[in-house]
């Protein structure tokens, strides 16, 4: 049955804590965004306890580096839990973006409205994500870039494989090989893994040549997609020069651009507008697919 917006699911949960080094604080991003409207709707299914039955867990995978990985998981994370759902990260990137990104706004008290998890040790991988089951509806796993063992083992536990690549020949051939990494997997554990491109970093105004093909080529080959794109914006590359929240740009930009000219202050906002819809179409696209997987 499809339910919209249940606050109530925000916690503080904080039973986990042996390998998680960071954080929640309380989930009240809800109070920046003119709720119903700006939500996403989390379509889910829920035992007779209101709790959805399983964890779904979805992973960002590309080997290419620089694909859109990070970026994309950070903006499925928020737009859910502006959703209600519980949400936990686990940051397998060596680079530990996401984790940098949670530390810095917890030393600073500000709200961080999901658990980040740290890398565990390979082999502990698959137990800490059953554990974490607990405390959150939806998992996201950000992956490194590399074929290592840590990779197959959150593969192995994965709902939905994300492979982010831009509409360039050169990132689709790395997105294949993404693409046979998870069907190895799913051979391996005898089980089939359900993953689609997101087509990412794309221009926002239209559809270059090169991704059409590339788009072509996949459907072709069988190969899904997600429906939505993330186009490159700015506001995107903000949430972590500056440790910020989708959700909190059109505060900072209104107030950044205090004393402008209407235009100079109606364009800045328009970004950000842009980029809040696009992310929450993206989060919608992805629960839909989750969810249509689910039921099949
Ligand atoms: N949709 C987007 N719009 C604008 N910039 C983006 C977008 N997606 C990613 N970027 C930028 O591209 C760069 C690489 O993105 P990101 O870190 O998400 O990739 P990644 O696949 O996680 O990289 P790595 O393999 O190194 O972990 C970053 O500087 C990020 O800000
Ligand atoms: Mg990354």
């Amino acid at each position: 049955m499809p339910t919209a917006f249940d606050k109530s699911k925000g916690r503080t949960d904080d039973r986990h804590n042996n390998s998680k080094v960071n954080v929640n604080s309380k989930v009240n991003v809800n109070s920046n965004i003119d709720f119903i409207s700006n939500v996403i709707f989390i379509f889910d299914f829920r035992g007779n306890d209101g709790i959805i039955d399983a964890m779904y867990v979805i992973t960002f995978a590309n080997p290419k580096g620089g694909s859109g990985k990070t970026t994309s998981a950070i903006l499925l994370a928020e737009q859910i839990a502006l959703s209600g759902g519980r949400v936990a990260i686990l940051d397998l990137d060596p680079n530990a973006n996401i984790l940098a990104w949670a530390q810095g706004r917890s030393s600073e008290e500000r709200d961080v409205p999901f658990m980040v998890h740290a890398r565990p040790q390979a082999e502990e991988t698959v137990e800490l994500i059953d554990s974490l089951s607990e405390e959150a509806d939806y998992l996201i796993i950000d992956l490194e870039g590399s074929k290592d063992q840590i990779v197959t083992f959150a593969l192995s536990r994965t709902d939905l494989c994300i492979i982010p690549l831009d509409g360039s020949p050169m990132e689709a051939r790395q997105a294949a090989a993404a693409v046979r990494l998870v069907q190895t997997t799913s051979n391996m554990i005898r089980t089939p893994i359900s993953y689609s491109l997101l087509f990412t970093r794309t221009n926002a105004a239209f559809q270059t040549t090169d991704e059409r093909d590339v788009r072509n080529e996949m459907e072709l080959n069988n190969i899904p997609t997600l429906p939505v794109r993330i186009a490159k914006r700015a506001p995107y590359t903000r949430i972590f020069r500056d440790e910020v929240l989708l959700s909190e740009l059109s505060d900072i930009v209104k107030r950044e651009t205090e004393g402008k000219t209407a235009s100079v202050r109606e364009k800045a906002l328009k970004q950000v507008t842009g980029a809040i819809d696009n992310a929450r179409d993206y989060a919608q696209a992805v629960i839909h697919s989750l969810t249509k997987e689910r039921a099949a």
